[in-house]
C-alpha cells in the first residue's frame, strides 16, 4: 500500500515537473511574412530615394515627375502622391500599372519595393 502511494506521488510529481518544464519553454513565435503588414516608419531619404535610381534614366527633368534626388520629393507631392492614400496616388498606380502606364515600363517591380512606396504614402508621405 505504501509502495503504491509512493508510486502515485511520483507520477503526480512527474506530471507537475513536466508541465512546468513545458510552460517554461513556450513555443517559438512564428513570424509570418505578411505583405499587408506595413514596415514601420519608412524614411523618404533612406528608403525611398534610393529606389528612384531605376527611374532617373528617364525622369531626369524632361519627363515628369523629375525623380532626381534633390527635387523628387516636391515633384511627387505636386500631384503624383496623395499623402495617406496610396490607392489614389498616380505614383502607386504606375508601379502597379493599374489606371496608369506601368513604371518602370515593361518590368514591374517586386512587391517588396512597391509595398515600401505604398507604406511611405500611407504613412503620410513625409519628407523624413
Ligand atoms: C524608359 C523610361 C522610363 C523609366 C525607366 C521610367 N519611366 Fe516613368 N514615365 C516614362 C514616360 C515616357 C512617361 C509618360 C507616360 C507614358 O507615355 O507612358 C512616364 C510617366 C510616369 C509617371 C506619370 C504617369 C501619369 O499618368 O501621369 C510617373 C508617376 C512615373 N512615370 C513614375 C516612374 C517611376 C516611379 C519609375 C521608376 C520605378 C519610372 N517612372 C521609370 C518613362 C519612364
Amino acid at each position: 500500500m505504501k509502495k503504491l502511494f509512493r508510486l502515485i506521488i511520483m507520477i503526480i510529481m512527474g506530471l507537475v515537473i513536466n508541465s512546468c518544464y513545458y510552460d517554461a519553454f513556450p513555443e517559438e513565435e512564428i513570424i509570418i511574412d505578411d505583405p499587408d503588414t506595413p514596415i514601420e516608419d519608412v524614411s523618404y531619404q533612406s528608403d525611398i530615394i534610393p529606389l528612384w535610381a531605376q527611374c532617373v534614366g528617364c525622369h531626369n527633368g524632361n519627363e515628369p515627375p523629375d525623380l532626381r534626388d534633390n527635387v523628387s520629393y516636391n515633384e511627387l507631392l505636386n500631384g503624383f502622391v496623395v499623402p495617406g492614400d496610396a490607392e489614389s496616388s498616380t505614383l502607386y498606380k504606375t508601379l502597379l500599372g493599374v489606371g496608369a502606364p506601368l513604371m518602370p515600363p515593361g518590368s514591374q517591380w517586386p512587391d517588396s519595393k512597391i509595398n515600401l512606396v505604398k507604406d511611405w504614402i500611407n504613412q503620410g508621405a513625409l519628407n523624413n
